[in-house]
């Protein structure tokens, strides 16, 4: 072949690649060449769509899995639990204000799932206190899970009602529902057999099975800073003795165990107890909290099972 034959080929092979990448750029900068009219979406638009429509996908899975207990299957609210999140004031820069967060709603709604809410606003409208859900600041979700969340709760936007989530503190508080009376605890039953274990614990796996506590079981201190992080992160759903009767509990289903119940705790080794601790309990709201870090774990363990004194 003669040399102006080869540049000639290659050139036409150059112009054949340049077809497609011309109209992959034309898609997607469309909008700015003027070529797509502005109310036509490009590929770019049409890809970022499906991204967050996969995120929203994932927000709402996540949100039916841990958010629902408090707020409501629909972002709707639990009277005396949790204030709905489905509304309007959420969305369109008024509760920003009146919380003096000066960023966007994203940034808002983002930092109070991802922080919590350490201080209530008004324990005397919402029992419950907003936990803390990013590793960032010890809770069990991955920064990306947040964000899904975000993407979640965004997506309600458009149809949010307006309600009164937050009346002024001179108006009359709602009436409070007794709390539900504590039943005698079941007689202790003899030492299990298998058989006698509750289910996750039938088949503990291999880097949990036979491990044990760093801690003696009777440490005031490990047992005060257990008794921390159980109030601050498991109360809301096990109850503030660990009968089941926390504020988030009533909305759960299956509902959180009873870990003031000496024949349910009996069940439950205490290889077995850090196990779920750490992992969780899939397809219930007991989340993985191997985030806290054994030690924090352990603590929070010892002063679980001094609920019943079973060691
Ligand atoms: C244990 C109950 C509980 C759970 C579970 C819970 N929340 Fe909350 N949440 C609350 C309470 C109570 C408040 C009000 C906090 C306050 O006093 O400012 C709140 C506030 C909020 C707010 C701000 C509302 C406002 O008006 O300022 C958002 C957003 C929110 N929660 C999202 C979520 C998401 C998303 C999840 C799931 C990852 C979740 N919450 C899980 C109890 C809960
Ligand atoms: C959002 C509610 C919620 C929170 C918060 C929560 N749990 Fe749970 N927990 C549950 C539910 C629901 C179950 C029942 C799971 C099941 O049916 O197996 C459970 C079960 C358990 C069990 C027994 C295992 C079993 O299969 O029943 C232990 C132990 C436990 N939780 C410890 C904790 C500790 C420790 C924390 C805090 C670090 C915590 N939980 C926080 C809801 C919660």
């Amino acid at each position: 072949m003669s040399t102006q034959l080869k540049i000639l080929v290659g050139m036409i092979f150059t112009l054949l690649t340049c077809v497609p990448l011309g109209v992959i750029a034309l898609n997607d900068l469309g909008h700015d060449l003027g070529a797509v009219p502005k109310n036509q979406a490009t590929g770019m638009d049409q890809r970022a769509a499906a991204f967050d429509g996969r995120a929203i996908e994932v927000g709402a899975d996540l949100f039916g899995q841990y958010c629902y207990p408090c707020h409501g299957k629909r972002g709707e609210g639990i009277p005396q639990v949790a204030p709905p999140i489905n509304r309007k004031d959420l969305f369109d820069g008024r509760r920003a204000k009146e919380i003096g967060w000066a960023g966007s709603i994203a940034g808002m709604l983002k930092n109070t799932i991802a922080a919590g809410r350490a201080v209530q606003a008004r324990p005397d409208l919402y029992s419950a206190k907003m936990p803390t859900w990013s590793q960032e600041y010890g809770g069990p979700l991955r920064p990306d899970q947040v964000d899904a969340l975000v993407a979640f709760v965004l997506n309600w936007q458009a149809e949010a009602p307006e309600v009164n989530a937050w009346p002024p503190a001179g108006a009359p508080p709602p009436t409070r529902t007794p709390g539900p009376t504590a039943t005698p605890g079941p007689t202790p039953t003899p030492a299990p057999t298998k058989a006698g274990l509750i289910a996750v614990c039938q088949n503990v796996p291999a880097p949990y099975a036979g491990k044990k506590a760093p801690f003696k079981f009777d440490d005031k201190a490990v047992l005060a800073a257990g008794k921390q992080i159980y109030d601050d992160k498991c109360a809301a759903c096990h109850g503030p003795l660990g009968k089941a009767d926390g504020p988030a509990a009533a909305a759960l289903n299956p509902k959180p165990a009873n870990l003031a119940d000496k024949t349910f705790v009996q069940g439950m080794p205490v290889d077995c107890h850090f196990y779920v601790i750490s992992e969780g309990v899939k397809g219930t709201g007991m989340a993985p909290w191997k985030s806290l870090g054994d030690d924090a774990l352990w603590k929070v363990l010892i002063y679980e099972r001094s609920f019943t004194g079973l060691q």
